[in-house]
């Protein structure tokens, strides 16, 4: 956060004075910058295209209930954590871990999480590029008038060529490290307070657009009517990893953020304002989406281009389109950018503590890494394209595919999202409700007995079975011991 709480936590081994450690200046700054986390390219660039991938409906309903029954008890008890650690989340982890008379191995989640975040912003900030990319093009007025095969060859032109990629990549790259050795607290508070509204008010033009193309109700059932018969143990995979990617749970990101928030702040509130928030955004992304993509007859499982073969094609054809178009992927990157930045924050606040080295060095030597590793995504949608990776497990009963067809890209998407994620969150959610002790959670949590009750219950049975459930699902497990069993 700051070089001031760095040295705080450099000097001393366990118990940073908390007087002297920086904090949120109050609970809404928290919310902001935690919403600013949550809110990014998850909600608009990938909620849309994996819910069109996944045949609409019953995959939003799927992911609805994991946000509810997984992600807010576990937001909570991450938040948590953090709090009470004050920490970067391996210290954190191995210190309470201590606290309660478990082992120090504890530690190793917060650097699963540490790992997870270099995979994800190398990646994050090549998509994060492309929508940098289009901020030029929507302001020359390239798109004016397109219809959707031209569109659709402004995307693959850029992602065909390498060198513009890792350009905006690299550019992203640098804007995000340059917060980050700053402090995410200095300038960032101030323009979360100030994008994220006008980033909503330009969903809610986009939506007004939406509802003009004559197919917004095709779009609405599309997102909204289940229709089981579409959904595979791949697509409730995705949807659980999903929810906890869209809420940034399960890599120590929300756990760092917990740990500057003052120790008065309701956690309760806090998570639910940041879960409605970022679901809005995601909901109302979808329902801009998918009635231009039916008013165009393109197809919803167009995959990671889909919001950049769709939205052009609207601001196109609308009124001060060149203007709405430019603002709103100007603002799609700041969210991008305020959801990067806490992607790697675990680290640099493990990398100075364990190296001892300034905020400034862990950043830069962070950022070579981050960038070298976002090569393998540039290059994934070019030059090794037909390098992909499938992988299946076959047993007597039928074969179940873990990967299809997928490219470097897609598999650090998937080992992120689909594996990563949801094993952090499922260890903190063993931690936080089977580990800690309930003193020490209540004590933070600070709600009535009622809440905590439901909180504790859907933090030890409902989050970590569901996690369980759907990891042995997508293994194949689950209808191997079916079909023993002959139901
Ligand atoms: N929540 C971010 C998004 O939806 O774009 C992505 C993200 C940020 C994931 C931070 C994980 C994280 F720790």
């Amino acid at each position: 956060m700051s070089e001031s709480s760095a040295s705080i936590n450099e000097s001393s081994a366990n118990e940073p004075p908390l007087a002297n450690r920086e904090q949120w200046s109050s609970r809404l700054v928290f919310i902001l910058a935690a919403t600013g986390s949550a809110v990014g390219l998850g909600n608009i660039w990938k909620f849309p295209y994996i819910t069109g991938e996944n045949g609409g409906g019953a995959f939003v309903l799927i992911y609805l209930f994991c946000i509810a029954s997984i992600g807010i008890p576990i937001m909570m008890a991450e938040i948590m954590l953090g709090r009470r650690g004050r920490q970067d989340p391996v210290t954190t982890m191995k210190k309470l871990a201590k606290e309660s008379g478990h082992s120090r191995s504890w530690g190793l989640l917060g650097w699963m999480g540490v790992i997870a975040g270099f995979l994800i912003l190398s990646y994050y900030s090549v998509i994060a590029g492309w929508a940098m990319a289009y901020v030029p093009r929507m302001a020359t007025g390239l798109f004016n008038g397109l219809e959707a095969d031209g569109v659709n060859t402004v995307f693959s032109d850029l992602v065909s060529n390498p060198e513009g990629l890792i350009a905006w990549h690299t550019l992203f790259l640098f804007m995000t490290m340059a917060v980050v050795a700053r402090g995410v607290r200095g300038g960032l508070e101030k323009a979360v307070t100030f994008l994220m509204p006008l980033l909503f008010i330009l969903l809610v033009i986009l939506i007004f657009y939406a509802m003009g193309t004559g197919h917004f109700k095709q779009g609405l059932t599309y997102l909204f009517t289940p229709d089981f018969s579409k959904i595979t143990t791949e697509g409730i995979l995705s949807a659980m990893g999903h929810a906890f990617f869209t809420l940034s749970l399960g890599m120590g990101a929300i756990m760092v953020y917990g740990s500057y928030l003052p120790s008065n702040t309701s956690i309760a509130k806090a998570t639910i304002a940041v879960a409605f928030m970022d679901t809005l955004v995601a909901l109302m992304a979808g329902m801009i989406i998918f009635p231009i993509v039916f008013a165009n007859t393109l197809e919803p499982s167009a995959g990671p281009g889909l919001i950049f073969k769709t939205l052009p094609l609207a601001f196109g054809h609308m009124d001060y389109g060149t203007f709405f178009g430019t603002l709103f992927f100007i603002l799609l990157v700041f969210a991008a950018w305020t959801s990067s930045i806490s992607l790697i924050e675990p680290a640099i606040t493990w990398g100075m503590k364990t190296f001892q080295i300034s905020r400034l060095k862990t950043s830069f030597i962070s950022g070579v890494l981050v960038w070298l590793l976002g090569l393998l995504t540039v290059f994934s949608f070019n030059l090794t394209s037909d390098f992909t990776i499938t992988s299946t497990i076959s047993t007597n009963y039928g074969e179940f595919v873990i990967l299809k067809d997928a490219t470097v890209f897609d598999f650090l998407d998937y080992l992120t999202s689909n594996i990563m994620l949801p094993l952090g969150g499922l260890m903190i959610a063993i931690y936080a409700g089977w580990l800690m002790k309930k003193k020490y959670s209540r004590e933070e949590l600070n709600i009535n007995r009622f809440w905590y009750t439901i909180w504790l219950f859907l933090v030890r049975f409902i989050a970590p079975t569901m996690v369980i459930i759907v990891f042995l699902n997508a293994m194949g497990v689950v209808a191997f011991i079916r079909t023993i069993m002959g139901v």
